[in-house]
């Protein structure tokens, strides 16, 4: 029984006083003076009232036991309104515990409550046949009202088995209605957020593109400075040395800035990816060859050529490995590299999974670090990740963190990378110059 129909049983409703209004009908139908007969009726008003609560009370056996009252009740109206008990005009009363089962329960149940409630019914046979000869004619009478008995449950068991199936269908949209509500919900602060950062972009944008100017003059001079200088002030060259190398490393800034700002024109090529992949992990080794890392290549035979970008998808692979050199440290570790045929959505192509012994990433900041400018490093800038998912794009795939699998004894990050393998429209795709654009279009595929 579901919770709305509980509902509409607890307390008093119109409906019951309708009932009271019956019962009280045949309190003043002959046999009146039949006390028993008031007193039975008044139980059974009494019930009618209270059901609600008993059902709301006892939630597994309170719709038994009100069956079996209202049976035993019926039994006891019977014997009270006929000389012999069988023949009591009373005995529609029994239609009430029929109904009442009908409503409550399933088409079996009610079946058997119905039998039940016909056995009572019938039982006063046996004192009759005692007494009486019973002729063939009162046996089909009876067998008439059993059978409508069967039949009033079975009406009365569809329609509400309807109702509950009906209610249970618009609970159920209600509850995807609501999710798809929350789902909206999230979509629109997301697409608010990106909105704040695509402006942000284009602002900072703009700016990094003005400092630039001044920032070669600054340097220019600087080093002219330190030229004409020479040997005469060895402090003021030192310090115009200064001024030269941290414009040179803040016009570096702002040059990856702008690089990762700017529209992004992937020209994709069907090309080898492990051979790019491989350029790529062997570029950032011999940078970092004071380093103790382990390179394990787990690459798939026969991988088919990909449309691919070479420098920028070489670009996106150099982020990811640095980021995994910057995590294992000074002690080293161990980067397993994999390259594997595989499908997503339905699309075949390659995903590349480069997982690292580091550290890994803080549950909270998954989502975050392909948001350009999140770093949690001293001298980080966080713009690799934003734009290895901007390059990903450029490429049709998608970049996402791997959740490591419960006792999974790895610690380290794992990032998936997913390249499709040619498509019609795979070829010369520009990406948006919006900020943005790169880390929403990766965070609606996480
Ligand atoms: N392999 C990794 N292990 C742990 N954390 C990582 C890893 N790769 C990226 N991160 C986290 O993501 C952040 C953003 O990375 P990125 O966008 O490349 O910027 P940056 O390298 O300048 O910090 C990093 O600061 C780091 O916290
Ligand atoms: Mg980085």
């Amino acid at each position: 029984m579901d919770v709305i129909d509980k509902a509409r049983r607890a307390g008093i409703n119109w409906l019951d006083l309708l009932w009271l209004g019956f019962l009280a009908g045949l309190a003043f139908l002959p046999p009146v003076t039949e006390y028993h007969k008031l007193a039975i009726l008044l139980v059974f008003g009494a019930l009618q009232l209270t059901e609600g609560w008993i059902v709301s009370k006892l939630p597994k056996r309170g719709t038994s036991y009100v069956v079996v009252l209202k049976i035993v009740l019926a039994m006891l109206l019977l014997d009270h309104t006929g000389e012999v008990s069988i023949n009591s005009t009373y005995w529609p009363i029994y239609f009430l515990p029929i109904m009442t089962a009908a409503e409550y329960f399933g088409p079996w149940p009610t079946l058997a409550w119905t039998a039940l409630a016909a056995t009572s019914y019938c039982s006063y046979l046996i004192p009759a046949l005692q007494e009486y000869e019973i002729t063939a004619e009162a046996y089909e009478l009876l067998a008439i009202r059993v059978l409508f008995f069967f039949l009033a449950a079975m009406v009365v068991n569809r329609f509400v088995v309807e109702i509950r199936r009906q209610t249970r269908k618009y609970q159920q949209l209600a509850e995807t209605l609501a999710e798809t509500n929350l789902k909206l919900e999230q979509a629109q602060a997301e697409a608010r957020r990106s909105e704040r950062l695509a402006a942000l972009g284009q602002l900072s944008a703009g700016l990094a593109h003005e400092i630039r100017n001044p920032l070669g003059v600054i340097k220019g001079s600087a080093e002219m400075l330190g030229q004409k200088l020479g040997q005469s002030d060895p402090l003021a060259t030192e310090l115009a040395g200064y001024i030269s190398s941290e414009t040179n490393r803040l016009s570096d800034l702002v040059t990856r800035f702008l690089n990762f700002a700017r529209p992004l024109q992937a020209d994709l090529i069907p090309q080898s990816l492990i051979v790019v992949l491989d350029r790529a992990l062997s570029d950032v080794a011999s940078v970092r060859k004071d380093l103790p890392v382990q390179v394990e290549k787990h690459y798939d035979e026969n991988l088919p050529d990909v449309p691919l970008d070479e420098s920028l998808s070489e670009q996106a692979f150099v982020n990811i490995v640095q980021n995994a050199y910057d995590a294992m440290g000074p002690a080293g570790g161990r980067l397993q590299v994999r390259a594997e045929r595989t499908q997503s959505d339905g699309i075949d192509g390659i995903q590349v999974q480069i997982c690292d012994s580091g550290p890994g990433i803080a549950p909270e900041l998954r989502e975050q670090i392909f948001n350009p400018f999140v770093t949690t490093k001293k001298t980080g800038v966080g713009l690799g990740l934003s734009i290895v998912s901007k390059i990903m794009d450029g490429h049709h795939g998608f970049i996402r963190v791997q959740l490591r699998a419960e006792g999974d004894a790895q610690t380290g990050a794992c990032f998936v990378m997913f390249f499709p393998a040619a498509n019609e429209d795979s070829t010369n795709r520009m990406v948006a110059p919006l900020i943005a654009s790169g880390s929403a279009g990766m965070r609606d595929r996480l």
